[in-house]
C-alpha cells in the first residue's frame, strides 16, 4: 500500500509521516532527504547549478539511501556516508531549490522513489508525491498550515537550538521557499484532485495522525 503526504515546507509532514508510517508499520520515505544529499554533493563538489548535464552526470553517479537507525530517525547515506545532519544545515536549505528544479534530476528521483513502492508498504513524503510520483497511490493526503503558523513553529525549534530569529523574516523565507515550490515547471507542489486536505494551523500532531487514521480505516471500511 502507498500513501503520500504532500505539503510545503514546516506544515509538519516529516513528523507526522513518521508517526503514521509507525503506527501502520510501513516504511517512511523522505523525498526530500534524497533532493538535500544531491544539493551536499553539488556543494562539496563546488558545481555550477548553470551546468545541468554535469550535474545530471553527478546525480546519474550517485547513490542515496535512506536508513532507520534504533531510534526510528532516518538515517541518510550519500555514496555511503552518512550526511543525516550535514544536509539540514542553511546552506542546503538555501541551495536546494537550485537541484529541484531540474526536470532530468527530478526523473532520476522519481526513479529511484518508485523502487520504494515496489519493495515496501510506504508513507512517502515531498512535495509531487501524490501527483507525479505515485498519482495511483491508495490514499493521498495534502498537509498545510498558514505561513505564520509555521514560521512560529521555526522560531520556537530554532531557539532550542540556540538561534534567534524574527518571526517576521522566517515568514518572508517560508514565502519565498513556497513560492519556488508552487511555480517550478516540472513537479510542483500542487494539490492532487483526490488528496484529503488537512490544514494543521490549530491541530496538533497527535490530532492529524488520528484525523489521517480515521480517514485510512474509512476507506478499508467502503
Ligand atoms: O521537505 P524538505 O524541506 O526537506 O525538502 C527539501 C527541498 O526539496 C525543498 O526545497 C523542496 C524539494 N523537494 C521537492 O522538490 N520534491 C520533493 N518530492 C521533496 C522535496
Amino acid at each position: 500500500m502507498i500513501i503520500t503526504v504532500d505539503g510545503p515546507a514546516g506544515a509538519g509532514k516529516s513528523t507526522i509521516a513518521k508517526l503514521l508510517a509507525e503506527k501502520l508499520n510501513f516504511l517512511y520515505v523522505d523525498t526530500g532527504a534524497m533532493y538535500r544529499a544531491l544539493t551536499l554533493k553539488a556543494e562539496n563538489q563546488n558545481m555550477d547549478y548553470a551546468d545541468i548535464p554535469g550535474l545530471v552526470k553527478m546525480a546519474e553517479k550517485t547513490k542515496i539511501t535512506l536508513e532507520k537507525s534504533k531510534s526510528c530517525k532516518t538515517i541518510v547515506f550519500l555514496d555511503g556516508f552518512d550526511v543525516s545532519d550535514a544536509i539540514r544545515e542553511p546552506i542546503i536549505t538555501n541551495a536546494v531549490y537550485k537541484i529541484a528544479r531540474i526536470a532530468e534530476i527530478r526523473q532520476i528521483m522519481v526513479s529511484w522513489q518508485r523502487d520504494y513502492g515496489k519493495k515496501h508498504s510506504i508513507v512517502m513524503e515531498g512535495r509531487d508525491i501524490g501527483t507525479v510520483v505515485f498519482p495511483q497511490a491508495e490514499k493521498k493526503f495534502y498537509l498545510d498550515a498558514s505561513a505564520q503558523i509555521r514560521a512560529k513553529r521555526r522560531m520556537l525549534e530554532l531557539k532550542e537550538k540556540g538561534i534567534d530569529i524574527s518571526r517576521e523574516e522566517l515568514i518572508t523565507q517560508i514565502e519565498e521557499r513556497d513560492h519556488k515550490d508552487k511555480t517550478r515547471k516540472c513537479g510542483p507542489l500542487k494539490i492532487a484532485d483526490d488528496a484529503i486536505y488537512i490544514d494543521s494551523s490549530d491541530l496538533d500532531i497527535s490530532e492529524v495522525v488520528t484525523t489521517m487514521l480515521k480517514y485510512l480505516k474509512d476507506k478499508h471500511e467502503k
